[in-house]
């Protein structure tokens, strides 16, 4: 009996502990694992209003209810972006525009974001024609401080808040040889060519870490707005990092694999220095494997579409095939829509990740 109660007791300060560190801001770690050996979960103690106590109306309000809770789950609720403003750096070729339709025709205005206006032009014709929401192009270099600025003094001019913020703009680095029979010859491989340069690992960083520190750090009030503005929503940043930050292969180029290892750690640093500061801002990161773009196919069709050859990749990825489309449209709206994800990276890589070990 005294052993039941001191139990119970010992339960009650364990459920007081977890319930006061969740609703505590991020302070320090509580010490949760002391109390799990004598957690007794509790019985829920319910209590049923008089309301429902009749057979009838209980089944009613049965009915009902759960009728407001399946509209609550149709996947138009669920991931519906109408009434949300969208900026997607990028947004005219590959991963980019992927990211943009998904927005688009879900209901977002979407501005993109590239320093080529005829390319952003052809993607607002083709692609901004009969959707629920809207494509606007605005030309802007995204590693420049007076033009991220500038873009946000624009937005700002246009919108009263910003919702969802995909930084995708990206850039390759040079290639390098990685395989070598001696030190010497891989001493050659890596330090000695031309292309081998500290302004090759600069300018990555730029555009594919730095750019997603300014371009952020730039938007915060208009995000934050838009998480004043709209109930039960956050304003949110998705930032397109890579596989290539999270496997241990340098995959002929360090550089670029090196900017985005930072890139997924800045999203994880952002999102904790925001959330500390009690700004209800989200920031997430999706890490893709392989998709059809200008980066991995060289080129865009005139449609500003990428293809990659299926047959590549039998035997690379368990999923036998490069990403497609949807694959990236479904990740970026559950980023988008899914309130309770923060500080997360997602790879969407058809299972590379798992063949290529990290
Ligand atoms: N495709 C893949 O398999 C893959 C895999 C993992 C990660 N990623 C990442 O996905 C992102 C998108 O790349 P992608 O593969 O879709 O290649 P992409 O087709 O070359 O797209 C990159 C886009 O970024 C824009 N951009 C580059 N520098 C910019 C700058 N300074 N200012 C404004 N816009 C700029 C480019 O437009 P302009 O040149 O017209 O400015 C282009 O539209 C990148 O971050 C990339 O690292 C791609």
């Amino acid at each position: 009996m005294l052993q039941q109660s001191s139990q119970l007791l010992r339960s009650r300060a364990c459920i007081s502990t977890i319930a006061e560190s969740l609703s505590r801001p991020l302070r320090p770690t509580p010490p949760l694992l002391s109390c799990y050996p004598s957690f007794v979960a509790p019985r829920a103690a319910v209590a049923t209003p008089k309301l429902f106590s009749t057979s009838a109306t209980h089944k009613m309000s049965t009915k009902s209810a759960a009728a407001a809770s399946h509209d609550e789950f149709n996947r138009n609720s669920l991931f519906s972006m109408k009434g949300r403003v969208a900026l997607v750096t990028g947004g005219g070729s590959g991963i980019g525009l992927m990211a943009t339709q998904a927005l688009a025709v879900n209901g977002a205005k979407v501005y993109i974001v590239g320093r080529n206006q005829e390319k952003l032009q052809m993607v607002v014709d083709t692609y901004g024609k009969d959707i629920e929401g809207e494509i606007i192009p605005i030309t802007a270099d995204i590693t420049k401080k007076d033009e991220v600025a500038k873009l946000v003094k624009e937005i700002e001019s246009r919108e009263k808040c910003l919702c969802i913020l995909v930084n995708n703009a990206g850039v390759s680095s040079s290639s390098l040889s990685t395989e070598s029979e001696s030190a010497t010859e891989m001493k050659k491989n890596l330090f000695s060519p031309e292309s081998s340069t500290f302004d090759d690992w600069t300018d990555t960083y730029r555009t594919n870490v730095a750019s997603i520190f300014f371009v952020t750090t730039a938007f915060l009030p208009l995000l934050q707005a838009s998480s004043e503005r709209h109930p039960h929503w956050s304003g949110t940043v998705i930032n397109i990092s890579s596989i290539s930050g999270l496997v241990k292969s340098a995959q002929h180029h360090f550089s670029y694999n090196a900017s985005k290892a930072a890139a997924i750690h800045l999203t994880r640093m952002l999102a904790a220095e925001v959330a500390e500061n009690g700004h209800k801002i989200r920031i997430n990161s999706i890490a893709p494997g392989v998709f059809p773009s200008e980066m991995t196919a060289d080129e865009s069709d005139e449609f500003q579409k990428s293809h990659l050859a299926k047959e590549k990749y039998e035997d690379k990825v368990p999923a036998s095939r490069p990403g497609k489309d949807v694959d990236m449209a479904q990740a970026i709206l559950m980023f988008a829509a899914n309130q309770y994800l923060n500080g997360q990276t997602l790879a969407v890589d058809g299972g590379y990740t798992l063949a290529a070990g990290l």
